[in-house]
């Protein structure tokens, strides 16, 4: 008998490569996702890599009713929580739209699990929650700013929300940093629905000729080239993390019921780097020019990596060159 795991916004882009790769782990992924930020398509590129069409509940994870029955009927192992909206600049022009969906989701969320006894989440945190570090590059005890947008600020609550019901739930709370990248298939990827707020769907779109040109939003930052610097990691790597998480708490290995890990690369790239290594990795231009800055935009993150390779046993594989590649040939088999 396979292990349950509910899959909160699984097919969504990180939602489902993670699928995949819980399915890969000898894992039962059970969907919940509400199309809110995703395409029912994604499930047909999820039966190309895992041979069936896992099954999947079409609701709101604010939908308490609803979401009791689907946890109720299944009594999952661990659920994994991605059902959110993660577009920073979006957040600065809908803040409620965020806190409702995103604080209140989790909420919901955590009140199925504690009446259905489940006590394994992981959390899809960002690395938004650091603000503007002081420190480069962050730990994981990196004192946390005031968000510099009110999706941060949703994340950051999230994980005050998730510690103080540290006594009776168990949390692998998960830092992302840029997941770009698309599975080496082309089978499933990216889906942003209307224009891209990130940058590597709108450059790629901008490269498939969808979009005129790539802005960059500024480059008068105090930065090696003014552009601002993350550290983007292959979504497939990211994925492959959530495994390595549900696994820890199934495993009850654990040391904390609240533990926090980066899941980044540990390098950081500028926004002219990536273009630069977008062009060299698929030898390609891509059209673009300097804009002003957006709001809620920090200036530079990337992740210190010592605990959670120590810790968790994860590190991060694939290169810049191949996370460009893959989203590129994810593009290509979406025009
Ligand atoms: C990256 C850089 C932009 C678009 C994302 C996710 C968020 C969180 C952190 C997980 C910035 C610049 C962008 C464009 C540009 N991840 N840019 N032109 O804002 O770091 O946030 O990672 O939780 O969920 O949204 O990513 O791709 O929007 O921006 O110049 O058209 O690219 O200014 O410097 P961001 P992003």
């Amino acid at each position: 008998m396979k292990h349950k795991i509910i899959v909160t916004g699984g097919l969504g882009f990180i939602g489902s490569h993670t699928v995949v790769c819980l399915h890969e782990a000898g894992f039962e992924p059970i969907i919940i996702d509400n199309l809110s930020n995703s395409e029912a398509s994604a499930m047909d590129g999820i039966e190309q890599l895992i041979g069936y069409k896992p099954i999947w509940a079409n609701i709101d994870v604010n939908d308490k009713a609803a979401l009791g029955n689907v946890i109720k009927e299944h009594q999952p192992q661990g659920v994994i929580h991605f059902a959110a909206f993660k577009a920073v600049g979006e957040s600065v022009e809908k803040p409620l739209t965020y806190y409702r969906n995103n604080v209140g989701g989790l909420i919901t969320l955590m009140e199925v699990l504690k009446e259905e006894n489940i006590d394994n989440l992981v959390f899809s945190s960002s690395c938004t929650v650091y603000g503007e570090p002081d420190e480069i590059p962050v730990k994981e005890s990196t004192q946390t700013k005031m968000a510099e947008s009110p999706y941060g600020a949703t994340k950051q609550i999230g994980e005050i929300i998730l510690k103080d019901n540290a006594n009776w739930l168990n949390t692998q709370c998960l830092r992302y940093f840029n997941p770009i990248g698309a599975h080496e298939s082309g089978f499933i990827g990216e889906l942003p629905i209307g224009v891209p707020n990130n940058l590597i769907p709108y450059l790629t779109q901008t490269v498939a000729g969808i979009r005129k040109e790539l802005t960059v939003f500024g480059d008068d930052y105090n930065t090696t080239d003014g552009t601002c610097i993350r550290d983007y990691i292959h979504v497939m790597d990211l994925a492959e993390a959530h495994v390595f998480a549900i696994n820890r708490l199934i495993n009850g290995e654990q040391k904390e019921p609240f533990e926090v890990f980066n899941i980044g690369t540990g390098n950081g790239s500028s926004v002219l780097e990536v273009i630069q290594a977008f062009e060299k990795a698929n030898g390609i231009p891509v059209p673009h020019k300097i804009g002003p800055r957006r709001a809620g935009d920090v200036i530079q993150v990337w992740a210190e990596t010592t605990k959670v390779e120590h810790v968790l046993g994860w590190k991060a594989k694939r290169t810049l060159e191949t996370m460009l590649k893959d989203a590129w040939n994810w593009q290509t088999k979406l025009s």
